[in-house]
């Protein structure tokens, strides 16, 4: 069975002990209900570094007071079945007094790229990710640390805190793990019933259509409001953001996406109680 740790010193105890043989480690941080998009990240981690520790921690700073925090889906017997199957050196599945002692009292205060979209809809949320991810960084001490592209923003916001911070460590974007149909694997859609699943799809169809419709010359201001218009017609209540972006920096973009140097669609819309989010590359 992978091997679970749940206090830092344990924890630095293993991987200093990797180190001191030459090896390297990986660290692929998650909130656990694991699927396939996370086993990926630990299979690219694998042809990077010879050791992988995944974490699992639902982070209680990054759910505001509405928020899903005690209805998210948890399994540890499952998560660490699943983890041995794909060979993970070591889980990281500490205590909320072990991550948060009494008093605990600093949290990382961002802005940027952290500030639209996800930032806009959900305040509390960037903050709450960038200080238990630089917490993990500095328990885990790795070489490398994997992230899913799925979301995008907080990859690049963890890219920014860990440049602005000096934290020595690589910082790895994987690409997003999609089902058959095309919707971005997530464990919120555990959330989704039968018909939602199947309206679900309206998402990565609706953006696909609009980054054709930009590619053919199109104005990004009337494919987005393409994109939006196609999800309520699919039974998306609301549409949090579904827009074009600097891949980089988040910004938004001029009047012609593909004269930008890296554009990218992003989206956040809820179908019923369940908030969905997708990125794509041009
Ligand atoms: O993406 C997630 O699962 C979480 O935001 C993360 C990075 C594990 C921090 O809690």
């Amino acid at each position: 069975m992978t091997r679970i740790v749940r206090t830092v010193a344990e924890l630095r105890q293993h991987v200093r002990a990797w180190k001191a043989a030459g090896e390297h480690v990986a660290l692929i941080p998650t909130m656990g209900a694991l699927h396939d998009g996370h086993l990926s990240l630990i299979r690219l981690a694998q042809t990077k570094v010879q050791r992988t520790v995944a974490s699992v921690f639902v982070n209680p700073k990054q759910f505001a007071p509405h928020e899903d925090f005690d209805a998210y889906p948890r399994g540890e017997a499952r998560d660490a079945q699943l983890l041995e199957t794909a060979g993970c050196d070591l889980l990281f599945a500490p205590s909320g007094a072990e991550m948060y002692p009494q008093g605990f009292a600093t949290t990382i205060n961002l802005t940027g790229v952290s500030e639209p979209l996800e930032g806009a809809a959900r305040p509390q949320f960037f903050g709450g990710v960038a200080t238990v991810v630089t917490k993990l960084l500095i328990q885990a001490e790795p070489d490398i640390a994997v992230f899913g592209e799925k979301d995008y923003q907080q990859l690049q916001v963890i890219r920014r805190v860990t440049r602005d911070l000096d934290l020595p460590v690589e910082i790895v974007g994987a690409p997003t793990a999609r089902a058959e149909d095309g919707l971005a694997l997530s464990s919120r859609n555990a959330y989704l019933s039968a018909g939602e699943r199947a309206a679900a799809v309206a998402l990565p169809n609706a953006m696909k259509a609009a980054i054709a419709a930009v590619r053919a010359g199109g104005r990004i201001d009337e494919a987005e409001a393409a994109g939006k218009a196609a999800l309520a017609a699919a039974g998306f209540r609301q549409v949090d953001y579904f827009d074009f972006r600097d891949a980089d920096d988040l910004s938004r973009l001029g009047p012609d996406a593909l004269n930008e140097a890296k554009p990218r669609l992003l989206a956040a819309a809820w179908l019923g109680k369940t908030r969905l989010i997708d990125n794509m590359g041009f």
